[in-house]
């Protein structure tokens, strides 16, 4: 499916419960080992939280890739230049969107999201700070190909995905993301990407369990949007948040791991937890400059440039959709 007008983006069964939620949570504590998708963190408390996590001291990412963002601005404004229609995937941060679009002076700004409610909100901010700059937000599930405003039709595009976003996905997904990506912004478009790098495991592990237990609350806040959306019993004081290095794949993982044997149920169905296992509810993957270059070329993007934080902590890389045929 290509167009996304008129496609029903959330669909909500006779007494208002999410059924992807609903589906999503059921097949994944059927499922061994037990495991829900990240993405059903994001309600309102989650993203509260997640605002809230950003500005951790032990949470270094927003801040490292802000100061690329902020220091690299000459860079930028070079290598893409005025003109660019830019698509953000995922509505934008109210900090790190208004960095990059000073820095280029762009032609447009079409941030895509899934919920109404955070696009409406972003676009919002935006036009006040820029007042000039049309601005054509997109309901939109961007891991499809989105049809964009016609508008923007024959502008060149510059796709933006800052945050690591890429990182929670496994590798399969995210090479499928990143062809929609190219499909959406198509042949010739540049690609603005956020990916977080590997480090000292204790500083990776800390960034995701914090001593306030910000990230303990985030991660507990899926149960307990599962119990009130989806009628379930689980025993929020019988789970403790792990926040782990899997060194094989090069990821943080954040799991719930039951403190003692539970039986809980959810929509109707009965499930139980033995001591010691766990919900997986994230991965976030972790790079080096050629397991991204990899991952990039993969889903059909070019590596054209790439900067890291003074402490080399974090990257941005700007790819473009061109094919470079430089083997047989
Ligand atoms: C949404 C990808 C930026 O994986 O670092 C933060 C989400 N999870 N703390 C990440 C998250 C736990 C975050 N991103």
């Amino acid at each position: 499916m290509t167009a996304n007008q008129g496609l029903k983006l959330v669909n909500l069964d006779d007494s208002g419960v999410d059924c992807a939620f609903r589906a999503d949570v059921l097949a994944g504590l059927q499922q061994e080992p037990k495991a829900i998708p990240a993405r059903w963190f994001y309600d309102e408390t989650g993203s509260r939280l997640f605002e809230e996590i950003t500005a951790l001291p032990e949470y270094y990412p927003t801040r490292a890739e802000t100061e690329i963002l902020t220091d690299r601005s000459a860079d930028f404004a070079q290598l893409i230049g005025p003109g660019k229609a830019v698509v953000e995937f995922g509505s934008g941060s109210s900090v790190k969107t208004p960095l990059l679009l000073h820095a280029i002076d762009p032609a447009a700004y079409v941030p895509l999201d899934i919920s109404g409610d955070f696009l409406r909100a972003a676009a919002a901010d935006l036009s006040t700070s820029f007042p000039g700059l049309p601005i054509y937000p997109v309901e939109a599930d961007f891991t499809r190909e989105v049809t964009l405003p016609d508008q923007v039709r024959d502008i060149p595009k510059l796709g933006f995905f800052p945050g690591s976003t890429i990182g929670n996905m496994v590798a399969r997904t995210a090479v499928d993301l990143l062809r929609s990506m190219r499909a959406t912004l198509g042949e010739g478009s540049q690609l603005l990407i956020g990916m977080d790098l590997i480090k000292d495991i204790a500083v990776l592990e800390a960034a995701y369990d914090d001593a306030a237990g910000v990230t303990a609350q985030f991660n507990l806040n899926l149960v307990r949007r599962i119990n009130r959306e989806l009628d379930g019993t689980i025993p929020l004081d019988a789970l403790r948040h792990v926040a782990r290095w899997n060194d094989d794949f090069a990821r943080i993982e954040m799991h719930l791991e039951a403190t003692r044997p539970i039986s809980f149920e959810v929509s109707g169905h009965s499930f139980s937890l033995e001591q010691g296992e766990t919900i997986h509810t994230e991965n976030s993957h972790k790079f080096d400059l050629r397991s991204a270059n990899m991952l990039l070329l993969a889903g059909g993007w070019t590596p054209l440039e790439r900067w890291t934080d003074r402490e080399g902590r974090f990257s941005l890389i700007l790819a473009d959709a061109t094919l470079r045929r430089n083997a047989p």
